[in-house]
């Protein structure tokens, strides 16, 4: 049982530091919790808590936001996106970056990597011979360092390489054991994996071209989600696409992205 006042300390601090609403998780909250909390020692939530607000950026604070995220994410997911990036956006900007040959995209929630490798394997797969030419890193970032430590593994069980076509998984990933895979180098250093909290301000140097901010924003208050989304247009170049989850909808009226199909933006 997790008593109100306990709950409420933990619910304010994550909102405050992360944006993430969990007012209305508090099922989700004392099951991922209770438990860690006994095993590790702690006398109850509050004594737990003590020790992650008296020091935010200690490995306590970071298994706390490792306990709570939800980091479901799957290869190709929303389909939809990689053939709208190969058709439609970088056919694009191959030509309108053809001067300096390099593309900024980020994977601004990227879990546990399935998103930002898909990513990389259409770009690999679209520049063909010419990839060598581009620099087209993709950047993967997420609050999770759990998440990331999985990530830049690169090891999937078969079933979760499943929906990626038989080509990528041949040419992009090796069997390690009966049933796991591990991505190539020729992959992996095709991604960057870093640490970053979608809250902070954001410290990139140049703009991207592509931001994929998938599955992320549902779990934000709204003017946590249309302050994040006016940053976001902020850091596109002009022409810009954002790509939002599917099943997540934009109010047209709060945001400076011009509307291109359900779940796809662009900034004029
Ligand atoms: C459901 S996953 C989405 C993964 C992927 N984008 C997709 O659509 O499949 C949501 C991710 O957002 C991350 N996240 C939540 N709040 C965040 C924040 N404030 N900053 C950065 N990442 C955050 C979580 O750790 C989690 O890995």
């Amino acid at each position: 049982m997790i008593a109100e006042d306990e709950f409420k300390r933990i619910v304010d601090y994550v909102k405050k530091r992360y944006g993430i609403d969990l007012s209305q998780k508090r099922v989700l909250v004392a099951g991922r919790l209770e438990n860690y909390i006994l095993r590790n020692g702690y006398l109850g939530y509050h004594d737990y808590m003590e020790e992650v607000e008296s020091n935010p950026n200690g490995e306590e604070a970071a298994n706390l936001i490792n306990i709570l995220t939800t980091n479901h994410t799957y290869f190709m997911r929303e389909t939809v996106h990689f053939d709208f990036l190969k058709q439609t956006v970088l056919p694009q900007l191959k030509i309108s970056a053809s001067a300096h040959k390099d593309l900024r995209i980020w994977s601004a929630a990227s879990s546990t990597g399935e998103e930002p490798y898909t990513i990389a394997m259409v770009l690999m797969d679209f520049f063909g011979i010419e990839h060598s030419k581009w620099d087209t890193k993709v950047l993967a970032t997420d609050i999770s360092t759990r998440v990331l430590e999985y990530a830049s593994k690169g090891v999937y069980l078969d079933e979760q390489i499943a929906p990626l076509p038989d080509r990528w998984k041949k040419r992009y990933f090796k069997a390690i054991s009966d049933k796991e895979y591990q991505a190539k180098e020729e992959l992996k250093k095709e991604v960057i994996f870093r640490q970053f909290n979608l809250m902070s301000p954001f410290p990139f140097k140049k703009k991207f071209h592509v931001v994929f901010l998938r599955n992320v924003m549902i779990y934000f208050q709204d003017a946590t989600k249309y302050e994040l989304l006016s940053k976001v247009y902020d850091y596109l170049e002009p022409g810009g696409y954002l790509f939002i989850g599917t099943t997540e909808g934009l109010d047209r009226n709060r945001i400076r992205f011009q509307f291109v199909q359900p779940s796809i933006y662009r900034k004029v």
